[in-house]
């Protein structure tokens, strides 16, 4: 009745940004990430205790975060066809900064996912658990598996084929470096959620991003087969513009990059025209990801140092979530 679960987040190489269901998170296109280690979230779900309880990185669940914890469960419960499970308790740790636009929630949600069915007893199932990973937070199907992940956005209504499938594991690429620049570790004002519906409902530039990230995701994946990193790079880096593109041209604008992000995407242009091979990417938020090799991994810490970054986290391509057998009750 007790599981824990260790689950790292992911960085979209192609990113997600707009749901056409908003109930079910179903993203209007297709989408690729790579899953990052050393950052981790763990959390464990026991049911059958006296009343819902969740607590998440020391805080008491409330209002709306409580809310999607429970509503994951109770997907859970209706997939193990159990409704005496009884009420749950999930306790859940990050050791990363948490809604700082890196894809925090997306760990804890896979995290949540993958020991919700286990503490009801279910099997692992990749499937079933990147689709009841989506209904936390859209980017967290593509964190149940590690490596190089494609959340295919799927046709059917119900959202059953809509999920993640990983394309190669994180062995594949083992050179490849995500140092993450942490300029600012702030909450973000706008979150992923709201930001994304702006876009959508409000931005002449929605459809054409679409059609765009979608065309890109198999793109993406041929460069990731032949370990091509400048063809990555730039793939990544344009693929990050274009969806902030269609985020400025939102009613009203949204605007995630603060004046450190522009500095640094400069001064990486500079290093890169000195030829060292540096990308960014962007997600909702201040802090870029920057895309390297292990021979360069120093000197991208080194650049974004110098551009002001308070914490820098060097990370390499992570693997599964994983069921551990120390609990955090
Ligand atoms: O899954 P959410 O609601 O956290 O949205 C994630 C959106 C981005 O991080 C900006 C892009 C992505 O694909 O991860």
């Amino acid at each position: 009745m007790k599981a824990t679960v260790l689950a790292h987040p992911n960085i979209a190489l192609v990113k997600y940004w707009g749901k056409r269901d908003d109930a079910l998170i179903l993203p209007h296109q297709s989408s690729l990430s790579l899953t990052l280690s050393p950052l981790s979230v763990t959390t464990t779900v026991e049911f059958g205790v006296p009343t819902d309880a969740v607590e998440l990185n020391g805080h008491v669940a409330k209002g709306s975060e409580r809310e999607r914890v429970l509503r994951l469960l109770e997907s859970v419960r209706a997939q193990a066809g159990d409704k005496s499970l009884g009420p749950a308790k999930v306790v859940s740790r990050g050791d990363f900064p948490m809604a700082a636009g890196l894809a925090s929630s997306a760990a804890g949600f896979a995290a949540l996912a993958v020991a919700g069915r286990a503490a009801a007893g279910l099997p692992r199932d990749t499937k079933a658990e990147s689709i009841l990973a989506r209904l936390g937070s859209g980017s967290a199907c593509r964190s149940v598996q590690g490596g190089f992940c494609e959340w295919q956005r799927g046709e059917r209504p119900d959202g059953d084929d809509s999920f993640a499938v990983q394309r190669f594991d994180a062995a594949h690429w083992p050179e490849l470096r995500m140092v993450v620049a942490i300029l600012d570790r702030g909450e973000k004002d706008v979150k992923s959620r709201d930001g994304m519906k702006q876009a959508v409902e409000t931005s002449p530039y929605y459809a054409a991003w679409v059609k765009d990230a979608e065309a890109e995701v198999p793109r993406a994946r041929e460069h990731i087969a032949r370990r091509d990193l400048q063809a990555l790079g730039e793939l990544c880096e344009r693929n990050a513009w274009r969806m902030h593109s269609t985020s400025l041209a939102a009613e009203p604008p949204l605007c995630y990059l603060n004046a450190a992000t522009v500095g640094l995407i400069h001064h990486l242009r500079e290093h890169r025209k000195k030829g060292v091979p540096v990308w960014f990417t962007l997600d909702a938020g201040p802090n870029p990801v920057l895309l390297t090799d292990a021979a360069n991994e120093v000197a991208a810490e080194a650049l974004a140092r110098a551009c002001g970054a308070l914490d820098v986290i060097r990370c390499v391509p992570g693997g599964d979530a994983t069921l551990k057998s120390e609990h955090l009750f």
